[in-house]
Order: structure tokens, then C-alpha cells, then sequence
């Protein structure tokens, strides 16, 4: 029997880290704050009308770009959050989540020895995409500022491209630090893509999850850039769909035909259902989309002062669904891969190690992601743990 029987292309792939630490809260009965999927459903009239969708019988493939409908809300939202136009027939496609957006992206624009320039940690499904394509990912550092913030140096990024660059992968707000790259960053990054011609990828799916009143700024939006960039988003984290897998994207004709080149022969179509309902969801009025972001506002600081409490350095997002901490902070000096198999144990909560978002690990080894998109009982019982064990009691005695 042969043992050369998985691609060579993911060799350095195994089961990611998320299944890992999932079947290990399953396993040991932990608190799961390791996947970043919420534990509530979403608004009740998406819901039905999804139920309502397959009842009407919509039930059997949808249009190859997508529910027309659909493609029509998208159009709509990118007009009403952006002031950005799209023809709704060339420039739209409805894709199985943004994971099927980026596949088909890289897939359907890259060829061997291509080389993609993306910020570091990196969202883990974008390395095997590449890989997949057999391109090369070229890595840019993010590194926490004293502020919290993150930071990349702009002379890093000009010096990641080479003359085989194609695409610029960007991902804003960023998974996993929160990052909202800001106007200035922005404007940095697009003198670049304009600079050496690259074509830029952006993922956006935590768009309307933006905290403390910030603003997601689409890079498509600046100056020269529409022409360059495709963006992707979905409905799984803006309306807690997670599960439905239905994701869009936008942008010129010629980099939305390269992308659906690929992505026909991967799903051809996904959801049927799913697609009418979440084209309800991109029509919510603003009431919905102030109350998720102003929740989960509350979910994160609720999660991020208790990680605190617990004595964790703790980096603060601006965005998304998840706070990092620094695990040297509570003496822990080892790898944080090995802090999150033991966490179960010490206190009953799951993390995921921020290593896994690392192609130098070394960077990200001593930092862990929890995720806040969970109920505030469910973030106080994981708080109460983290805080039994490890808090330093105040008059300085040993760590528990
Ligand atoms: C940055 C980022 N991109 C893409 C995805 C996947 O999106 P979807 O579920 O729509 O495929 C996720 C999910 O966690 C993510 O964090």
C-alpha cells in the first residue's frame, strides 16, 4: 500500500489547532471560548425567512452567481455602508462563506512560484489556499504595541514584494488581533498595490463589528484601488449564521471572472435557502446592525477585564470576536500550544494558541486567542475559572 497518499502541496498541514481544542472541550466538559462561533441565534426574521425559503420550495441549485436577490442586497449594502457601485450581473458572486471567496481567488489568479504578500498572524485557511495554488505566502509582521495596538512597518511591506508578487492578501478587521487597519495603514498599503500593480484580496467578514464607535474602511474605497481589489465578506458573523456558509464577493468584472473561473468547479452553488434569507439580514435597519456591534462590545470588555483580573496581559481588540493575552504575563514561560492543552485542567476553559496564525511561530508563541462572541454567563463562569486559578492573590502569595 502506497504512503505517499496526501498531497505534498499540505505537507506541514494537520487537523488545525480549532478541531483540536474543540474535541478537547468536548472531552474534559471545558467552557469553548477557542472557536469563534456565537452560542445565539441571530435575528429572528433572517431565521424565518430561511424556513419561509424552504417551504416556497427553494430548494434545488440556485443561479451559478448566486440568488439574484441576493446579489441585489449586496449591491445595495456596499452602496448604503461605502458609497461603493457595482454592477449587480458582473461584479457580485455569492460564494459557500468567505473560505470559498478566498479559495476561488487564489485558485482562479495564481500560478506556480507566485508569491502573496499577507500580515502576520495570519487567518489559517489563507496558507493552505496558497499552498493549494502553489504560490508562496510572504509574511509581514504585526506586532502589539505597549498601546495595545498593532503595528506593521510600512518599509517591511515594500521589502516583502518581489517581482513575482501577484496578490496582496488583507485581511481587516483582522483575525486574530482585532486590528481595524486604519486610513493612514490603508493608504500605505495601496501605495504599494499601485506601486508594483499587485492585485489586492481583502477579507472583511468582522465589517460590522467594529468597536468603540471606529470605522471599518474597505480599501476598495481609496483612490485607484476599486480597480485592484477584490473584497470578500459573508453573513456568518454580522447576522450569527455561521453554519450557513453563504459569503460574497465584490469588485471588478475581470477579478470576479478569474475568481468564479475556480469557484464553479468547487461548489458551483451553495445554500439555496440560506441566500433569500441572508439578502433579508443585509436589509436589517441600522437598529440591528448598533445592537450586535454594541453587544459584543460589552462581551469583549466583559472578557478582556476578567482575563485582566486573572492577571493576563491582555490586548484589547477594536473589532471581531476575540481578545489575545500574553501568557508570560502569569508566569507561564513555556509554549502557549502546551498553556492550552493544559488550560482544561487548570481551569476548565478552552483557548486557542496564537502560534497556529503564525508561519514563524516563534512570534506568536506566547500569546493565546479566547473568543468574547459567547453569552455573559458563559464569559463570567470562564472568567470566575481563569481567575480561581490563576490570579495572584493581593497580598502577593504564590500563583495557584
Ligand atoms: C478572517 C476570517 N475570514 C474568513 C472566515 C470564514 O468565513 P466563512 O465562515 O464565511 O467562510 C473567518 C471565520 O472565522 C475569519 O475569521
Amino acid at each position: 500500500m502506497r504512503t505517499n497518499i496526501s498531497t505534498t502541496k499540505l505537507a506541514g498541514f494537520g487537523t488545525t489547532i480549532f478541531a483540536e481544542m474543540s474535541e478537547l472541550a468536548a472531552r474534559t466538559g471545558s467552557i469553548n471560548l477557542g472557536q469563534g462561533f456565537p452560542d445565539t441565534d441571530g435575528p429572528s426574521e433572517v431565521l424565518e425567512a430561511a424556513v419561509e425559503a424552504i417551504r416556497r420550495g427553494v430548494n434545488q441549485y440556485p443561479p451559478g452567481l448566486g440568488d439574484p436577490d441576493l446579489r441585489q442586497a449586496i449591491v445595495e449594502h456596499q452602496r448604503r455602508w461605502y458609497g461603493i457601485e457595482l454592477d449587480v450581473d458582473n461584479e457580485v458572486l455569492v460564494t459557500a462563506g468567505a473560505t470559498e471567496a478566498l479559495a476561488g481567488a487564489l485558485l482562479g489568479m495564481l500560478d506556480t512560484g507566485d508569491e502573496v504578500v499577507l500580515f502576520e498572524p495570519i487567518y489559517d485557511s489563507y496558507r493552505a489556499g496558497i499552498a493549494l495554488a502553489g504560490a508562496t505566502p510572504v509574511p509581514v509582521l504585526l506586532t502589539p504595541q505597549a498601546d495595545g495596538r498593532w503595528h506593521f512597518d510600512v518599509s517591511d511591506l515594500s521589502a516583502a514584494v518581489t517581482d513575482r508578487t501577484k496578490i496582496l492578501l488583507l485581511n481587516t478587521p483582522h483575525n486574530p488581533t482585532g486590528k481595524v487597519f486604519d486610513r493612514s495603514e490603508l493608504e500605505a498599503i495601496a501605495q504599494v498595490a499601485i506601486d508594483h500593480d499587485l492585485i489586492v484580496v481583502t477579507d472583511e467578514v468582522y465589517e460590522h463589528l467594529v468597536f468603540d464607535g471606529g470605522e471599518h474602511i474597505p480599501l476598495a474605497t481609496l483612490p485607484g484601488m476599486f480597480e485592484r481589489t477584490l473584497t470578500i465578506s459573508s453573513g456568518g458573523k454580522t447576522f450569527h449564521t455561521t453554519g450557513w456558509k453563504i459569503g460574497w464577493m465584490t469588485g471588478p468584472a475581470e477579478l470576479v471572472k478569474a475568481a468564479k473561473l475556480a469557484k464553479q468547479f468547487l461548489t458551483y452553488v451553495n445554500g439555496a435557502p440560506f441566500q433569500p434569507a441572508t439578502a433579508v439580514g443585509l436589509r436589517l435597519g441600522d437598529d440591528y446592525f448598533d445592537g450586535l456591534v454594541s453587544d459584543l462590545q460589552v462581551a469583549r470588555d466583559r472578557l478582556a477585564d476578567g482575563l485582566e483580573r486573572a492577571g493576563f496581559t491582555t490586548y484589547r481588540p477594536d473589532a471581531s470576536y476575540f481578545v489575545t493575552v500574553d501568557v508570560r504575563s502569569i508566569g507561564f514561560t513555556g509554549d502557549a500550544t502546551d498553556f492550552c492543552r493544559m488550560l482544561p485542567e487548570l481551569a476548565g476553559v478552552v483557548a486557542v494558541p496564537a502560534s497556529a496564525f503564525y508561519m514563524r511561530p516563534e512570534h506568536g508563541s506566547h500569546l493565546v486567542r479566547f473568543a468574547c462572541c459567547k453569552r455573559l454567563d458563559v464569559i463570567d463562569a470562564a472568567v470566575e475559572q481563569l481567575v480561581a486559578a490563576f490570579a495572584q492573590p493581593a497580598d502577593g502569595g504564590a500563583m495557584r
